[in-house]
């Protein structure tokens, strides 16, 4: 049996993750937060962790170079892929929301600039408001956005509001809840269900 691949993101999710993993019975022994190691193994559940940068994790798991992801629900609605979502983690929860000065009044008429790291969440979001917007992508330090005159509002998200309380922003709307997420390649699915559904199973189990 070869092992399954899992991908994941570095930073503060996979501490998170691994706990819940280890809680699950899947141990990856060499995994320390200061660790510069890529690929770990947990070779007596035949496990295989490799780290991505976030964003990346759906297409590594569309495209089968990994079976499993990690990622959150964000990243999922920003790059929708082909991919099944078979658990909610419950952990790296933060909100996506649209946030700006207290006062502000989004214009009818006029075109509303929105910055943020979500271009394809933002546009749908609007959208569905019917509300005419230019979005203009970053990749960091979002908040800065509304304070140097660059945009109206900004689509970001928040876990704890410091960032925003500290520079004098308030949610204005929110647009969805997010936590971390399971995904699987469908094909992986097909051809290894007995493996896949063992680790999901012991998940839910260390979920409980
Ligand atoms: C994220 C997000 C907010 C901040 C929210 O940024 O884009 O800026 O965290 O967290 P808080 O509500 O707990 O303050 P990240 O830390 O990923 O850095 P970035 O600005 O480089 O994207």
């Amino acid at each position: 049996m070869t092992h399954l691949t899992i991908a994941m993101a570095k930073g503060r999710t996979a501490d998170k993750a691994l706990a819940f993993f280890e809680k699950a019975g899947i141990r990856f022994s060499e995994y320390h937060d200061k660790s510069r190691k890529l690929v770990i193994y947990d070779d007596e559940n035949k496990v295989k962790l490799i780290f991505v940068k976030a964003v990346d994790v759906p297409t590594y798991v569309e495209k089968g170079a990994a079976d499993i992801g990690i990622v959150g629900k964000d990243t999922i609605m920003e790059d929708p892929v082909d991919v099944y979502e078979l658990l909610d983690l419950g952990i790296g929860k933060c909100q996506l929301v649209v946030a700006g000065f207290p006062d502000k009044q989004f214009p009818s008429s006029a075109l509303l600039t929105v910055v943020s790291k979500y271009p394809a969440v933002t546009k749908a979001y609007f959208d569905s408001k019917g509300i005419r917007i230019e979005t203009i992508k970053l990749n960091g330090s979002i908040e800065l956005a509304p304070l140097i005159g660059m945009a109206d509002v900004i689509v970001d998200i928040v876990e704890s509001g410091k960032t925003l309380k500290e520079n004098g922003l308030v949610v204005l709307e929110t647009i969805a809840d997010v936590s971390a997420r399971l995904i699987v390649n469908k094909a992986s699915y097909a051809t290894r269900t007995s493996q896949i559904q063992q680790v999901i199973s012991d998940l839910k189990a260390a979920l409980e």
